[in-house]
């Protein structure tokens, strides 16, 4: 009884803050709702039911190294390290703390998917970034630092800052310092909302990153509407596929793609998740009808350890 009042609570307060997101967002929450229902009383409040864990690789940076042709050990890895901690240095003295959670319940970039970010856009160079999802912009800082080094690309960032706590809002962004500004495009809004139109103005993508709303719902329509976008190579990042079965059915729905699923380096363990870390999913869109032998699925070397 009481949850259900917190939840009209919050339904309230979310509608008053932002009444166009709010209806635009309204099947989503009313299809939604046996995903969350399913969570709440079977998978522990966030875990998808029934449980689906996937097969992760071990060497997984070794393997996205070999596709894009780079060398491995990566010689960008140091920089990469200096940067994560000037971010967490930075944020720390704004006293702004960072982790699973830290951000109303989002959590914020973790070293595992941002390292391979990292590494895909120094390696891949691409000219064309979109992401959803920004928080404190940790992934969106590590895309802007990489395309600043490669001296070309601009990164898209759509975002729906948490509706109905507008103390919050402020702190979007927060990690991206001014000088960085220069090649970026903030596009506030639900992606539901704000993905299709930017899709359509850009044309084409070199690499996605999703990072919003982590349901099955969201998850499909988003990646379904990048892959069409997405260059010959090109890549889609989807973190958190462990939260629901969208990634899954993007699989079955895509046997085309070359698939790296990958253990998230959490700061703290991420207790419940899959393996404790949680799961962050790499795609690689076929090089060309020709050559698209060379994005076959990579073989997985290790099932996760039984929970
Ligand atoms: C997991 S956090 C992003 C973390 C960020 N990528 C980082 O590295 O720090 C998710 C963000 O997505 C926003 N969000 C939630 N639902 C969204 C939606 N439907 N569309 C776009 N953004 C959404 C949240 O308010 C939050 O700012």
């Amino acid at each position: 009884m009481r949850s259900s009042a917190r939840r009209m609570r919050r339904v309230g307060r979310e509608l008053a803050g932002d009444p166009v997101e709010f209806l635009i967002n309204l099947p989503d929450l009313v299809l939604e709702t046996p995903e969350r229902r399913a969570k709440r009383l079977k998978g522990g409040g966030f875990m998808p039911w029934p449980p689906r864990p996937y097969v992760a690789l071990v060497d997984w940076e070794q393997r996205l190294h070999e596709q894009l042709r780079a060398p491995w050990p990566c010689p960008d890895g140091d920089a990469f390290r200096e940067l994560w901690d000037q971010i967490l240095g930075e944020l720390e003295r704004r006293k702004l703390p960072v982790g699973r959670g830290a951000f109303a319940g989002w959590g914020d970039g973790e070293p595992g998917l941002t390292r391979a970010v990292w590494c895909l856009v120094r390696h891949q160079r691409p000219e064309t970034v979109v992401e959803t999802g920004v928080a404190r912009g940790i992934t969106s800082r590590v895309v802007l630092e990489a395309l600043a080094a490669n001296g070309v690309g601009r990164l898209w960032s759509i975002d729906l800052p948490p509706p109905g706590q507008p103390g919050l809002h402020e702190q979007i962004g927060a990690a991206v310092p001014d000088r960085l500004h220069r090649r970026w495009r903030y596009v506030r809004g639900s992606s539901r909302r704000r993905l299709r139109g930017l899709l359509h103005e850009l044309g084409t993508i070199d690499l996605f990153i999703h990072d919003s709303k982590h349901t099955e719902r969201n998850l499909r329509f988003e990646l379904g509407h990048a892959w069409k976008a997405l260059t010959p190579g090109g890549f889609l990042v989807a973190d958190d596929v462990d939260l629901n079965h969208g990634f899954h059915a993007f699989q079955a729905d895509h046997p085309e793609a070359a698939t790296l699923l990958c253990l998230a380096e959490p700061l703290t363990p991420d207790v419940g998740r899959q393996e404790d870390r949680g799961v962050f999913a790499l795609v690689r869109a076929p090089m060309s009808e020709a050559s698209a032998s060379e994005s076959l699925p990579v073989p997985p070397v290790r099932a996760p350890a039984p929970r």
